[in-house]
């Protein structure tokens, strides 16, 4: 559903608008989001798992992970599209809120919650507040009954598989702040704790197991290890919780290599598991539930840049570099500094026939790590002005951006039929001097 194309002199269009007027009426770096192809998105993976998982369960619940990238827009877009929102800080909840979305298709997530945050829940009455340690039962029921409420609670198990891309890892103990252990009856113990509270209505397991995941081997050992704590729940105590959330972390391609599955794909492969091993275990399939973030806003977005110094550079092994310097950098898109992570980036204000040279896009930040793009093949001629785009900026770019150096974050404009809208306004120098009252 991308309507991203090109026009007739060469330059870049994504729904029906030329970069370069993008770049004109709301200057860059800005993250220019496809709406029509977000709304696509959000849809396929709701109706993906609902097809997948319906004579299991009746169908499945999609939670958008709003870290990836939210704003009120945002989320009514892909609540219109038939997701709900996971959120993980008051922050995200407020969006979520403000937005108007239905708050029982809310969830709050988060390792160290604060009181504020889970009476912020309760209050809107959130559909679900996921357990994230041993401690936390305890904090919701006094924060639930001192409201007269019941929490509807899930319990995030670690279920000690980690993944990662093309590969798991599953241990039996896992060395990491999320969730409640399995091993050593941990995460037993938070059930028959939850189980044992009135003011908590225990709705159901939960695991994540990692993100920009391709191999879905690691969801088979997770729901296998989550199936099992679901049915001894079941023998210990005589309840068959109604849900259970298999996390989000479905890969979307970066490099031209990447091959994700299709969603779904994903789906129709976790539906199988999830039958093989309920039947396995002997109980009845719980109302599955996902959480993606990454695949549903990822490929949505790219970023207008404009370029400024061009500098080739000797290698060491001899051959040639160039560095072509753009007006953003780490502080809109800190993955290549953060995680290694693989972008691509092409010429968008213009055709150009030049032979390509080796290019990296890096930033304007006063750090040599500041780096777009890693390696690129670019068109010889580029230069001061162009504007280049870096597809694949949905997830994790805004949402993770900073004002280093005192750089002001850009907008987001979203584009659709022709025309152009802001959904988060650029930064101001004046915001940023705003918050200095020393
Ligand atoms: N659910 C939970 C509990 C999560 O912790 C996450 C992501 C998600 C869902 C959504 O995962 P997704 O479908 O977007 O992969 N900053 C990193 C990614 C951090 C992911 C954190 N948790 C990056 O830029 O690669």
């Amino acid at each position: 559903a991308r309507t991203v194309d090109r026009g007739p002199d060469g330059a870049l269009r994504v729904g029906g608008v030329d970069v370069r007027d993008l770049a004109a009426e709301h200057g860059t770096p800005a993250y220019v989001l496809d709406e029509v192809d977000l709304r696509a998105r959000a849809r396929a993976h709701a109706e993906a798992f609902d097809r997948a998982f319906v004579d299991l369960c009746g169908g499945a619940d999609v939670y958008y992970a709003g870290k990836a990238f939210l704003s009120v827009a945002v989320a009514r877009w892909v609540a219109e599209e038939g997701l709900r929102l996971d959120t993980c800080t008051g922050g995200e909840l407020a969006v979520g809120l403000r937005a108007g979305l239905d708050p029982a298709l809310l969830g709050l997530h988060g390792n160290n919650k604060s009181d504020a945050e889970i009476a912020r829940a309760l209050e809107a009455g959130v559909g679900r507040i996921i357990v994230d340690s041993p401690e936390e039962p305890a904090r919701i029921a006094a924060l639930a009954r001192a409201r007269g409420v019941v929490a509807p609670v899930l319990v995030r198990v670690n279920v000690g598989v980690e993944a990662h891309t093309h590969e798991f890892i599953a241990t039996a103990h896992e060395d990491q702040k999320f969730g409640v252990a399995l091993s050593d009856g941990v995460a037993a113990a938070v059930v028959a704790d939850v189980l044992a509270r009135p003011e908590l209505e225990l709705r159901g397991l939960h695991s994540h197991i990692g993100s920009q995941i391709f191999d879905p081997a690691g969801f088979e050992v997770a729901v296998r290890r989550l199936v099992r704590l679901h049915a001894d729940t079941l023998r210990t105590h005589g309840v068959a919780l109604p849900e259970m959330d298999l996390g989000g972390g479905f890969g979307i391609a970066y490099a031209s290599t990447d091959r994700p599955m299709p969603v779904e794909q994903v789906a129709g492969r976790l539906a199988r598991t999830v039958a093989e091993e309920c039947a396995a275990a002997g109980v009845d399939v719980p109302r599955i539930s996902v959480e993606p973030g990454r695949s549903v806003v990822g490929p949505t977005t790219f970023t207008l840049y404009e370029v400024g110094t061009v500098k080739p550079v000797v290698l060491d092994g001899g051959g040639e570099r160039t560095y072509v310097s753009v007006d953003g950098g780490m502080s809109d898109n800190v993955r290549t500094a953060l995680y290694d992570a693989d972008y691509s980036c092409t010429l968008a204000s213009r055709a150009s026939d030049a032979p390509p040279v080796l290019a990296r896009v890096v930033g304007k930040h006063c750090e040599s790590g500041d780096i777009v793009v890693r390696d690129e093949f670019l068109p010889g001629d580029v230069r001061r002005g162009d504007l280049l785009a870096v597809p694949g900026t949905g997830a994790y770019c805004r949402s993770l951006a900073s004002q280093y150096n005192h750089v002001p974050r850009p907008p987001v404009v979203a584009v659709r039929d022709g025309v152009s809208r802001v959904l988060l306004r650029r930064e101001t120098e004046e915001d940023l001097l705003a918050l200095d009252v020393g």
